[in-house]
C-alpha cells in the first residue's frame, strides 16, 4: 500500500457569524499582536475594519497590511514581512479570497525561515513552522484558507511560483457565508469554477485516494445545483452556504491529491497576463479534460454520474464525454469569456507558457503525461 497523508487546518469554522471568533481563537494561541493581511477592496469596503474591531475586543493589538494584489507578488510578500517584523507581530490573520491568504502564507514563510519567497518555490522547502495563521475566507473559492498551497507571482519573470509547503497550512480557517452575499456574479462564477476545477483535477490525479475521492464526489453533487443559484442571486444564503462547503471539500481533495494541467497552465496565463485565476481555469478545464480523457475514461464517466448527468445505457466513453459537456454548459451559463484571446493573450507566447507550465509543481500529478507540443495544443484550443 502506498503511504498517504491527509492534511488540513486543525480547526475549521463554518456558518454565519463565525468571524466573531477571530479574536478568541487568536487568544487561544497566546497572540499579543497580529498582522491582518488583506486586499484594498476589502479594506475600502470596511470589512477589514470590522475584523480589526473583533480582534481588538479580545485585547490583541492589530497592524494592517492592506496591499495584497489580486495575483499576490513577491514584492507584496517582502513588504508584508517588513510590516510584520517592524510592528513586532507574533501571528497572522488573512482576510480575502485567495490573494490575501497566499500573501499571508508567503509572509509567514519568510518571517519564520528567512531569505526571500523565491527560496521556497516547489515542495516542502521550508524548515520552520509558521506563526499561527487564521484565514478568513471571503469567496468560494480558491480554498486557500485551508490548503498548503501558495501561489506568488515573480514580477520580474512574469511567472506564478507554486509553493506547496506543509508549514503554510493555516491553523484555523473561517468560512462565514455572510461575507459572500455581496460578491458580484462574475466573481461568484470564476471562484466557483475554480472550486469545480480543484475537484476534477484531484479526482483524476495520480495521487487520488478514497479520502480525496469522497470529498470530490460531494463537490460534483453540490456545484451544479448551488453555483448557478449563487450566481443568479447573490443574496441566496443557502446557496452561498452550500458553496462554502463545496469549495472547502474541493480544497480537502486537492490539498491532498494535488492538481494537474489546468492549474499548471492557468498559473502561467494568470502570471503572464495578470488574469483572474478562476477565469483561466474555467477556460482551460474542458480542454485539459478532453486531453486527459484518454486513460481516465472511467473517472470522467463517474464524474458525469455525480454531476447529475443521465448516463444509463451509455458506453464509458459516451458517459465521460457527458462530463465535459456538462462542464462546458455550466461555464456558458455563468458567462465565462469564450477564450484567452479576448483577454489579451497572444499566440506567440504559447511556447513559453507551455514550457513554464511543464515546470509547474502541479503538473506532476496530471494523469496523462504530455509532450511540449501537446501542452501548446491545449493552450491553442483555449485561445
Ligand atoms: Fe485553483
Amino acid at each position: 500500500m502506498t503511504q498517504n497523508q491527509f492534511s488540513m487546518p486543525s480547526i475549521n469554522l463554518f456558518g454565519q457569524g463565525t468571524i466573531q471568533e477571530t479574536g478568541s481563537r487568536l487568544k487561544d494561541v497566546g497572540a499579543k499582536k497580529t498582522l491582518l493581511v488583506t486586499d484594498e477592496g476589502l479594506f475600502k469596503l470596511g470589512i477589514a475594519d470590522q475584523i480589526v474591531e473583533i480582534i481588538k475586543a479580545s485585547g490583541i493589538e492589530v497592524e494592517v497590511y492592506p496591499k495584497a494584489e489580486p495575483n499576490p507578488t513577491d514584492k507584496n510578500v517582502a513588504d508584508g514581512v517588513k510590516a510584520f517584523k517592524s510592528a513586532g507581530c507574533d501571528s497572522l490573520v488573512s482576510l480575502g479570497g485567495g490573494s490575501a491568504h497566499d500573501a499571508a502564507k508567503g509572509i509567514g514563510l519568510v518571517a519564520s525561515n528567512g531569505g526571500t519567497i523565491h527560496d521556497y518555490e516547489g515542495v516542502d522547502k521550508s524548515k520552520n513552522p509558521l506563526v499561527p495563521l487564521i484565514a478568513i475566507n471571503t469567496t468560494a473559492g480558491t480554498a486557500s484558507e485551508m490548503t498548503k498551497f501558495t501561489i506568488i507571482t515573480d514580477v520580474e519573470r512574469h511567472v506564478k511560483m507554486a509553493i506547496i509547503d506543509k508549514h503554510v497550512t493555516p491553523l484555523v480557517s473561517i468560512n462565514d457565508p455572510a461575507l459572500m452575499v455581496g460578491l458580484p456574479p462574475a466573481l461568484t462564477a470564476a471562484t466557483g469554477l475554480d472550486a469545480l476545477t480543484h475537484a476534477v483535477e484531484a479526482y483524476v490525479s495520480t495521487a487520488a485516494t478514497p479520502m480525496t475521492d469522497a470529498c470530490a464526489e460531494k463537490v460534483f453533487e453540490l456545484i451544479p445545483e448551488y453555483l448557478p443559484r449563487a450566481f443568479a442571486n447573490g443574496q441566496d444564503i443557502e446557496a452561498r452556504e452550500k458553496m462554502v462547503y463545496a469549495q472547502f471539500l474541493a480544497g480537502m481533495a486537492f490539498n491532498n491529491a494535488s492538481l494537474g494541467y489546468v492549474h499548471a497552465i492557468s498559473h502561467q496565463m494568470g502570471g503572464f497576463y495578470n488574469l483572474p485565476h478562476g477565469v483561466c481555469n474555467a477556460l482551460l478545464l474542458p480542454h485539459v479534460c478532453r486531453y486527459n480523457l484518454v486513460g481516465s475514461e472511467d473517472r470522467f464517466a463517474t464524474i458525469a454520474k455525480y454531476l447529475g448527468e443521465s448516463v444509463e445505457g451509455l458506453s464509458k466513453r459516451e458517459a465521460a464525454e457527458k462530463a465535459i459537456a456538462a462542464i462546458e454548459r455550466l461555464s456558458k451559463d455563468l458567462n465565462i469569456p469564450s477564450g484567452f484571446k479576448e483577454l489579451g493573450a497572444k499566440e506567440e507566447d504559447i511556447p513559453t507558457l507551455a514550457e513554464n507550465a511543464m515546470k509547474d509543481a502541479t503538473a506532476a500529478t496530471n494523469p496523462r503525461k504530455p509532450k511540449l507540443e501537446e501542452v501548446m495544443e491545449i493552450i491553442r484550443g483555449a485561445m
